[in-house]
């Protein structure tokens, strides 16, 4: 026994070694939780249902709680990250009050308009950290909150006495709203008279999307002797009525309904577990009482804290010597890129599946771009399940989806970008269970078929896309419906969505295929109008000549000023309206680097590689791009496809950490479910994918090392920088090697991180030679010209054309290997 009892401690104290450095003392989760951020900074698991936060009336909800000076409203236990749209979820908050004045329920205050004025906080009372999160509210309440997979337990602590002086009988309601008020008619919600337990359900409205869904729930208290409940409509309670029935009403709101409890003492904190499900009454309280069978707080918080630790364990930064607020920035970055999507594997009410589902795809058009790449090397197994669950949703209903939360379909933006995500994962071997040869047959479709409805998947304008090889503004399309806008935006992302799926067919051996797409992925150059300027609205001319502008059906050209819908254009309508122009959020300016695939032909025609880098200096130094929001990442990193490398590095430190400060108000835009985060993350260690394609641009990473643990193969891939400069002067690559041997290829794909390499990287103050050949730069379809030296052919076809051969439909990742 002693022996043993040695060994254990033996054994913890080595675990603890290795373990000294903790990644979660850097995650700050109330980054991005004022100032449009829109993220959720509440407890919950890693891609967890339950997602518990203290809720705000603020303008800016979407992710539940603000720091804003706006009053809490509530405590709810769904949520979605840093999106934009309406407010997101927030279903069936609680509030507490430690008494009812003159110990009278109808004293109390039940609707949400008017309890707000008891939600006043102290911005110092608030504490957030990963899986739970605190607030006190003035009233002198605290409540404390952590998660599960599908359930939230909260701890309310009482004072001893009410406002009003009277000893604590608090009283905790539970009503049938939403953070949007989406609520739709006949909710309905039961107390159990003696155990107090409420149950109900409502049905809501998705917060970007098409349709409604059904929520149900189950709420337990423990910790105090329930004294009396029942039900409240609108202001007025009944402790005699157990269950309502309520209609959405008409008049400007769904009326105020639900119900609560009152308990006899608040001597010891009161304990609320709510579930919820999409499913049933039944399957929520069955998550509930699986999952928190016992009330245990400290251990739920314990279970919580461990997961967060191991899903960020894997990645392993140098802090010495750094600026801390950085490796906050980071840390912080990589959790948010973990709570959406949401793992609703089992809550499918749609269809029935033994495939994963999941959830908050909110939306692909944001997060194809790094966030769901990042999760390709930190988790790719959450990946693996993610895919599987986008080809099942195409496999049930018929398409992939663009944008999907809460069961619904949410709206297209542009391109079909499932397309998109589903070859990033491909090409960097995410097999595990995926069926590869179904999500082929679901991106063919998206490039082939014309869905109806257009606004919530695939894409429009197809007869005129195939027919003249570009969207036309104005098109004549009466098979499909959708937002008749973006006609230069869709052309260019459905041309990137070709060219993702001629690398799924190269690889899967459809010859034919990959002839076709390859080709339809250069139709973006049907809409490059070669001769036109751009001046500002004063009239002074850029200097630049050639941008890509919209087209009629009978091939005119027709108009768009490629300012507009630039950050320097206050006035334009450039979302989803029907009023919109024919870029989506983002200029022609910005659109004219949206060609991942073909930045070689693209330089080309803007001149070559020098004017390429004045023209991408220009874009963000005369602040027409703006960092918050998604088609501005890769821009900062597209010098590299015109062999300057440094001023990706330049360019990176440039936006970090000017415009990220991990503080609530720190970031640029909506986090977008964790792209802004991704962003920092991929940026802060060196290597930003081209999503899509098996490319990494390397730049210095802001540590002096990064190691990064794969958590299949269990191999550690290592960045180092050598002369590190903590001061960022030494940020230009010097010279490279790639495990020991010389590197001058300014970028490196995934089995970097598979395989576990070492890049060692030697740093200096000024620009050098390296990475700058044309035989130095990524892949691209068309060929570099311009360049110094000979020309190599480093055609992505000829990379591409080493073909997959192997088993797709299962087994562990290893065998795919892309020649290169
Ligand atoms: C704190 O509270 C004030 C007033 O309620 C608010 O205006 C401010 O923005 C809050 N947030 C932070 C991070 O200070
Ligand atoms: C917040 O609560 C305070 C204190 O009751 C009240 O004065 C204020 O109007 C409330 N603000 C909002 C936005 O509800
Ligand atoms: C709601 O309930 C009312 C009254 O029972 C009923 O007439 C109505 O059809 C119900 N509406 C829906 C949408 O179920
Ligand atoms: C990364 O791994 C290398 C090799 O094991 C080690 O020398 C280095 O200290 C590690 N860096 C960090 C930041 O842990
Ligand atoms: C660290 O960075 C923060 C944010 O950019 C800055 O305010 C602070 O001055 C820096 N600290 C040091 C010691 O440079
Ligand atoms: C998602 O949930 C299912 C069912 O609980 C579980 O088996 C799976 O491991 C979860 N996936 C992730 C990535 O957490
Ligand atoms: C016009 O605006 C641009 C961009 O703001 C500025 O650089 C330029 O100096 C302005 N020209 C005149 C004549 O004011
Ligand atoms: C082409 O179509 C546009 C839009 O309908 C029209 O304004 C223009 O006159 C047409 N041009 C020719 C040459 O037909
Ligand atoms: C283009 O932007 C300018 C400056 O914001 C604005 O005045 C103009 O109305 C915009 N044009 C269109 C067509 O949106
Ligand atoms: C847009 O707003 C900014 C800041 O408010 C202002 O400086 C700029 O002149 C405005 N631009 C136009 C075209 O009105
Ligand atoms: C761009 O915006 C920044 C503030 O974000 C400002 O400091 C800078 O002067 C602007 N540059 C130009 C050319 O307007
Ligand atoms: C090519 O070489 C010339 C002369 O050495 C140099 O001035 C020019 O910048 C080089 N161009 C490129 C794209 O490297």
């Amino acid at each position: 026994m002693a022996r043993f009892l040695a060994l254990s401690g033996l054994l913890s104290l080595a675990l603890s070694d290795s373990t000294t450095f903790d990644p979660l003392i850097y995650v700050d989760p109330l980054i991005g939780a004022s100032n449009g951020g829109n993220v959720f900074p509440g407890a919950s698991l890693p891609y967890g249902m339950a997602k518990a936060v203290a809720d705000t009336n603020s303008g800016s909800n979407q992710g539940g709680f603000t720091l804003d000076g706006a009053n809490v409203t509530g405590f709810s236990v769904m949520h979605d990250s840093g999106t934009g749209g309406s407010p997101s979820l927030g279903n069936f908050p609680l509030f507490p009050y430690t008494s009812c004045p003159g110990g009278d329920v109808n004293q109390c205050v039940f609707p949400k308009k008017s309890r707000a004025q008891f939600g006043a906080f102290g911005n110092d009372s608030v504490s957030a950290k990963p899986g739970a999160f605190g607030i006190s509210l003035n009233s002198g309440i605290r409540a404390d909150m952590t998660t599960t997979q599908h359930t939230a337990l909260f701890k309310f602590t009482f004072p001893a006495n009410g406002a009003d002086g009277q000893l604590a009988q608090p009283l905790i309601l539970q009503d049938l709203s939403d953070l949007a008020d989406s609520r739709q008619d006949n909710a309905t919600i039961s107390v159990d008279g003696e155990s107090g337990r409420i149950t109900g359900n409502a049905r809501f409205l998705p917060s970007f999307g098409s349709g409604n869904f059904v929520l149900y729930f189950c709420t337990d208290f423990a910790g105090a002797d329930v004294l009396d409940n029942g039900i409240f409509a609108n202001s007025r309670a009944s402790t005699a009525v157990k269950d309502l029935k309520i209609s959405r009403s008409i008049n400007g709101y769904p009326l105020p309904g639900g119900a609560f409890v009152r308990f006899k003492s608040a001597d010891d904190p009161i304990l609320v577990r709510v579930a919820t499900s999409f499913i049933s009454v039944a399957q929520a309280c069955s998550h509930a009482e699986v999952e928190i069978p016992d009330f245990d707080y400290d251990a739920v918080v314990a279970a919580a804290t461990d997961a967060w630790r191991k899903k960020l364990s894997p990645i392993i930064v140098a802090t010495e010597g750094v600026n801390q607020s950085l490796v906050t920035n980071f840390y912080s970055g990589i959790y948010r890129t973990m709570i959406n999507p949401q793992n609703y594997t089992g809550e499918n009410p749609l269809w029935s599946s033994s495939e994963p589902y999941f959830d908050s795809f909110y939306c692909l058009w944001d997060s194809f771009r790094s966030q769901i790449p990042f999760l390709t090397i930190l988790d790719p197994s959450a990946v693996a399940q993610m895919i599987r669950s986008l080809i099942d949703t195409y496999v049930h209903q018929g398409w992939l989806p663009d944008c999907h939360m809460s069961l619904c379909k949410g709206y297209t933006q542009g391109g079909s970008n499932a397309d998109n995500v589903l070859a990033d994962a491909f090409v960097k071997g995410i097999k595990e269970g995926i069926d590869w040869d179904t999500g082929y047959e679901a991106v063919v479709k998206d490039a082939e078929v014309e869905p109806y409805d257009w606004s919530n998947e695939g894409r429009g304008g197809l007869d005129s896309w195939k027919a003249l090889g570009y969207v036309p503004v104005q098109d004549f399309d009466y098979k499909g419906f959708g937002t008749m806008t973006r006609s230069i935006s869709r052309t260019l992302e459905y041309s990137y969505n070709d060219f993702c799926i001629s690398q799924m067919a190269e690889r899967l051996g459809h010859t034919a295929d990959v002839e076709k797409y390859t080709t339809s992925s250069g139709n973006w150059q049907n809409l490059y109008k070669a001769d036109e300027p751009s001046a500002f609205w004063n009239g002074t001319d850029t200097g630049f000549v050639g941008f890509f502008e919209p087209r009629f059906l009978n091939k005119t050209w027709a108009y768009q000023n490629p300012l507009n819908c630039s950050n320097l254009d206050n006035f334009s309508v450039c979302s989803l309206q029907n009023t919109g122009r024919e870029t989506f959020e983002s200029s022609i300016w910005e659109y004219g680097f949206f060609v991942p695939h073909d930045q070689a032909t693209l330089m080309t025609l803007y001149g070559g590689p020098s004017a390429f880098v004045r023209r991408l200096d220009y874009l963000h130094d005369q602040n027409i791009t703006y960092i918050g929001n998604e088609p501005a990442f890769l821009t900062v990193f597209q010098y590299h496809y015109a062999g300057r490398p440094a001023l990706s590095a330049k360019r990176a430190h440039f936006y970090i950490p000017a415009f990220f400060a991990p503080t609530p108000d720190g970031l640029p835009g909506n986090d977008d479910s964790g792209a802004m985060g991704s962003f920092l993350a991929f940026a802060m260690m060196g290597l930003f994918p081209n999503p899509g394609q098996d490319v990494y641009l390397v730049t210095p990473p802001f540590f002096e090392s990064v190691n990064v643990t794969h958590p299949l193969t269990g191999k550690t891939a290592s960045i180092r920088n050598v002369n590190f400069d903590p001061s960022y002067q030494n940020i230009y690559i010097q010279s490279a090697t790639l495990d020991g041997a010389d590197y001058r290829k300014n970028w490196v794909d995934h089995s970097f991180f598979t395989e576990g390499k070492e890049l060692v990287l030697t740093l200096g103050r000024n620009e050098s030679s390296w990475g700058t050949r044309v035989q130095d730069l990524p892949p691209s379809l068309g060929k570099y010209a311009g360049f110094n030296g000979t020309y190599s052919a480093r055609a992505m076809r000829a990379r591409a054309a080493t073909k997959y051969s192997g088993d797709f439909s299962g087994g562990t990742l290893g065998s795919y290997k892309i020649g290169l």
